[in-house]
């Protein structure tokens, strides 16, 4: 097994091509929709048929996740008759990875062929009208990370060196999104993502400073790979779940258990959702 040369920097082309000759070694289709889902909102995985499924530890060059008992899985099969990858566990920039590596997995999808990214995640409602266990397509983010997936050199055949963001989560995705929820009867809300590096929680003042930006929720994840996939010309989707009310909105401190048991209880509705808007792509 070669799977030693695991370089801190895996945004260059070489790991890249690395990954994607291995992974289209042992994929039977063409996928042109990726699909990662946040803290506990898989199952998805279970739905595929004619799955391939690749522990992200045998993909040479990829990285490890570092969540305890989550050997993350890179899945390839079909969802409801159409071609997909699945990524069950994605990289965090709170785990100690750097950009590039966190958003690896989009250069890899890009590579392979991929022209679609649907991100959902767990994030805290900053919106004081939102309640907990609602959906929120994002309409816009605000990367508060501090971090970016394209600094250093550009490679120009990723894409331009400063690429718009003008309309980073496609105006069409999100109108199919919000199709698709009328007739599966879901509610669904819009509004800013604000993408922060964690691991701690908010403190109600960064929230009051948050909502005052304009953001209406808040995540740790799903920033860094809107940009990477953008520069690379994919669309981009994203939806995040209300796991909690802001820091400061209630009496209560925030726990990684309510985040956790609200993806448990929202999962059946994501997933009509994601799966009713993946059969019109
Ligand atoms: N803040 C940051 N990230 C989160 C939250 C939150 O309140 N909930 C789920 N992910």
């Amino acid at each position: 097994m070669d799977y030693v040369h695991r370089t801190k920097k895996t945004d260059d082309l070489s790991a890249v091509a690395h990954a994607v000759a291995y992974i289209a070694s042992k994929a039977t289709h063409s996928p042109r929709i990726g699909i990662v889902l946040g803290s506990g909102l898989g199952e998805v995985g279970n739905q595929l048929e004619q799955v391939v499924s690749l522990p992200y530890a045998t993909i040479p060059r990829f990285p490890l996740s570092t969540v305890d008992g989550h050997d993350g899985q890179w899945l390839m099969g079909t969802w409801h008759g159409v071609p997909v990858i699945l990524m069950k566990g994605r990289f965090h920039l709170y785990e100690g990875y750097d950009a590039q590596t966190v958003t690896f997995p989009m250069r890899v999808m890009r590579a392979l062929g991929v022209e679609t990214l649907i991100q959902t995640n767990a994030a805290g409602a900053i919106q004081t009208d939102f309640r907990v266990g609602d959906l929120m397509v994002i309409t816009d983010h605000l990367n508060a990370t501090g971090r970016n997936p394209l600094t250093g050199p550009n490679d120009a055949s990723w894409g331009l060196r400063f690429p718009d963001l003008s309309q980073a989560y496609s105006p069409r995705l999100r109108q199919i999104a919000h199709a698709v929820a009328s007739i599966v009867g879901i509610s669904l809300r819009e509004g800013v993502y604000a993408g922060v590096l964690g691991p701690s929680f908010e403190t109600p003042a960064e929230i009051r400073m948050l909502r005052h930006w304009g953001a209406d929720a808040v995540g740790m994840s799903t920033v860094m790979e809107t940009i990477a996939a953008r520069h690379a010309g994919m669309e981009v989707l994203g939806i995040s779940c209300m796991s909690n009310m802001a820091a400061g909105i209630l009496d209560q401190p925030l726990t990684h258990e309510e985040v956790m048991e609200t993806g448990e209880r929202i999962k059946p509705l994501l997933t009509a959702l994601v799966a009713g808007i993946v059969q019109r792509l």
